[in-house]
Parts: structure tokens; sequence; C-alpha cells
């Protein structure tokens, strides 16, 4: 077909033909297909943006990985080497590698991608050295949360028990003030160095409590150390770092009607004290069961904080054990994965892809931007439950053509 179609491109006359049936011959690129209403991006990681060895990936595969990004997507996001203990691993001034951070921002300008800064402040992926100090861990975090003076009146947020942590740091501990040191010079440096450059961060990540309960907040060395404020602390020192930057608040689980709730409840709280947040962020790791209604519901919500809405790591599980609940802490996410393919995994797939998109399309006064967590099945996160629109050799699956169909029946914007 290609090739008859070149031959015809002989003549001058039916150049135009020729060109209209090569376009018709290539699947498309989601970059492309979604212009008009929100940037298409990917997570991104060492390999990728470095172009040496790869994880799980041949050279050759690597190099396919790349060519797909530049053709599918206009924006990037570092899957890991943004986060404080790739980037910043030891104390001091000296303790920092910048190295694969600045080769993703290369990789990014030199093809004009937007870039997201991922993450400043979050409870997992810090080193320990960022907690430690001099003073004892406190027996309950009720106790000490109550017994602050620094944060008065704002333990609402910290109510409760230990939440079970993840690799959770358990020895003596810096001061409030240490802490608070330490969080002004990591933001300061990271986004500094990046200003002008990386032009959306995401502040802080998963603050928010997944219990049933009244907790806002979830238990963390960070709102132990520092209270509730650390959140706003956080979103003041990138906004000084970086006054023009769009700085998020990103969390998971957010289409779950009682976490939503507890997101409201903060943004609510810090749009009152007039902390620079400037976009929510949606990470948006469902499973086949998600449905166009309840994700409609879930943007109209968010929606009416008036703030636009980026969805900022999309994935969308198929494996059994992935179907129980919505959570998608990194602890939790080996079982999620586990128990082989829902039946038919292939189809519930690409109508779960659609009816998301659908959504999306429908709320694009608000979606801005959405970002897949990974390129391909075999690179993600969950690659057992092969979430992505693009399998391991980097071939669209059945949902990259339910995904762009849903650009296609969409009205035109205005
Ligand atoms: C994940 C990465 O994809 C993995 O490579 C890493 O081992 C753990 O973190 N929420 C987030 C992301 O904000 O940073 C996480 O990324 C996935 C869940």
């Amino acid at each position: 077909m290609k090739s008859i179609a070149s031959s015809a491109c002989v003549s001058a006359a039916l150049l135009v033909i020729c060109a209209v049936t090569e376009a018709a011959d290539k699947p498309g690129s989601l970059k492309e297909a979604f212009k008009d209403y929100f940037l298409v991006g990917a997570a991104v990681n060492r390999s990728m943006v470095t172009g040496g060895a790869a994880f799980r990936r041949s050279a050759e595969q690597n190099a396919k990985d790349i060519a797909l990004i530049k053709e599918q997507f206009n924006q990037i996001s570092p899957e890991n080497d943004l986060k404080w203990q790739l980037i910043h691993p030891r104390e001091g001034v000296d303790g920092y590698d910048f190295g694969p951070a600045d080769a993703f921002v290369n990789f990014g300008l030199s093809n004009n991608m937007a870039l997201v800064g991922h993450t400043l402040v979050w409870h997992s992926q810090t080193p320990n050295w960022v907690f430690a100090g001099t003073n004892p861990p406190p027996t309950n975090a009720t106790s000490v949360a109550a017994a602050n003076t620094n944060s008065p009146a704002t333990n609402r947020f910290g109510r409760g028990g230990f939440g079970g942590g993840f690799g959770r740091y358990n020895g003596p501990r810096a001061s409030r003030d240490e802490l608070l040191q330490r969080m002004v010079e990591h933001i300061y440096t990271v986004v500094g160095r990046y200003k002008g450059k990386v032009k959306v961060w995401d502040v802080v990540n998963e603050a928010l409590a997944d219990d049933q309960g009244t907790n806002v907040l979830r238990n963390s060395l960070w709102l132990e150390i520092i209270g509730p404020e650390f959140i706003a602390k956080a979103f003041q020192y990138a906004h000084d770092a970086d006054p023009g930057a769009i700085l998020r608040y990103n969390d998971y689980g957010l289409e779950n009607s009682a976490k939503r709730k507890k997101l409201i409840t903060l943004i609510k709280s810090l749009q009152a004290q007039k902390v620079p947040v400037h976009a929510i962020g949606s990470q948006a790791h469902v499973n086949v069961s998600m449905t166009f209604e309840t994700l409609d519901q879930a943007l109209a919500e968010i929606a009416a904080l008036g703030l636009p809405i980026h969805i900022t790591e999309l994935d969308v599980n198929s494996a059994a054990g992935g179907q129980r609940g919505f959570g998608a802490d990194i602890s939790a996410n080996a079982s999620a994965t586990q128990g082989g393919l829902v039946n038919d995994a292939d189809k519930k797939l690409a109508d779960a892809y659609a009816g998301i998109f659908r959504a999306f399309v429908k709320h694009r006064d608000s979606v801005k931007m959405v970002t897949f967590w990974g390129v391909n099945d075999a690179v993600s996160w969950r690659a057992a439950g092969k979430p992505l629109l693009f399998d391991g050799n980097d071939q669209p699956k059945a949902s990259f053509g339910a995904v762009i169909a849903e650009a296609k029946n969409a009205t035109p914007s205005k």
C-alpha cells in the first residue's frame, strides 16, 4: 500500500493525494490527536534520556523506546531521577547527583517537550539522613503532634496512630528547624537549577491519608517533625525559587470519593492561606473497571477548586490482583500486579481507556496535561498488569486505537 502510494508520488499532480495516503497509513500520534485539548506525556527512565544501557531492555529496544517517545509525546516526567533519594542522596552541598536529572532536562529541551519535575517532598524515596538528628523518636505520633507548640491548632490534619511505613526511618530525629532548613536548601537548589526549563513541579506528593477515618494527612516524618504546615512551606519555597513555575499538589486514588474529599479539604485550606498551589495532579493509577461516569464525577468535583487538573501518572492495571482497591502506594503495588491478567484483558483495557479519555476530553477546560506512567508495558512499574497503550515491542495495542478514537469523536474545541 505504502509503496504504491510512493511510486505515485512521481507525478506532481498526485502529490496531495500521495500525502493523504501516507498519513492515513500511520496509526497517528497521541500528541497530535489531542493537540487542541491537552499535552500528552510519559514518564521516562534514565536509559531513555541518556541512551545508555537499559534495565530490562536491550540497546535496540531502548532505541526503539526513545523513537516512540519522540513520535508520540510532547511532555515528559522523570520516573525516578528527580526524587530526593536519587538527586540528593547525601547531606551537604556536595551530596547531589545532578547527572541523570540534567540528562532528562536536556533530552526534553532538545526535543521540544514540556518538562515536569517529580517530586520535591514525599514520604517515600527520601534518604534517611533527611530526617536524622539528635532528638529521640517519640513513643507515638499523637502525643508529639499535640505537644508541638510550633503548630498551634493545626494538628487536625495529623491525628491518629502510625500508618505503617515503607522503609520508614526509626532513629533519632532532626528538629523541626533542621528539617525545614534541609527542605528549603533542597528545593532552592533543585528548582533553582532548572528554573525556566522545568515549568511544572510536583511540590508535595501523596500527603493525603488513605484510611477511612477523619485524618486528612497521612502520618509521615514530614508531618510528625514539622507539622501540617510542611505542605504550605514546601510550596512557598518552590514559588520563591521559581516564581514562574506551575506548582502542583499530586496524589493517587482521587477517583475514590472519600480520598477526594480529603483532597478538597486540603486544597481549600491551602487556598485560604494563599499558598501558591497552581494545579492538581491526579496520578490516576487506576484499573480496568474504571468508568467514564466515575471519572466524570471526580473531574467535575476537582475542577470546582478552580485549578487546572493534570493527570500525572496514568496507567490502567489489568492484573487480577489490581482490581481490589484504589491504592497506588508503592509499598502495596507488588500485590496489585499479582494473579495473572483479568479475562479478556485487551478488550477490557481498551474499553476502560476509551471511557477515561472521553472524560478527559469532556473536561478539557480543566484537564491540561495527561501523562502516562511509562512508555510501554515492558518498562512499566506495573509491567505484570500490562497497563499502557504500547506492548513490549512498542507496538500499539487495541487500547491505543481506542484512545485515538476518542480524540476523533470529540466535538471540536471552540
Ligand atoms: C514509582 C516508579 O515508577 C518506580 O520505578 C519506583 O521503583 C517507585 O516509584 N507514585 C509516584 C511515583 O508518585 O513516583 C511512583 O513511581 C509510582 C507511584
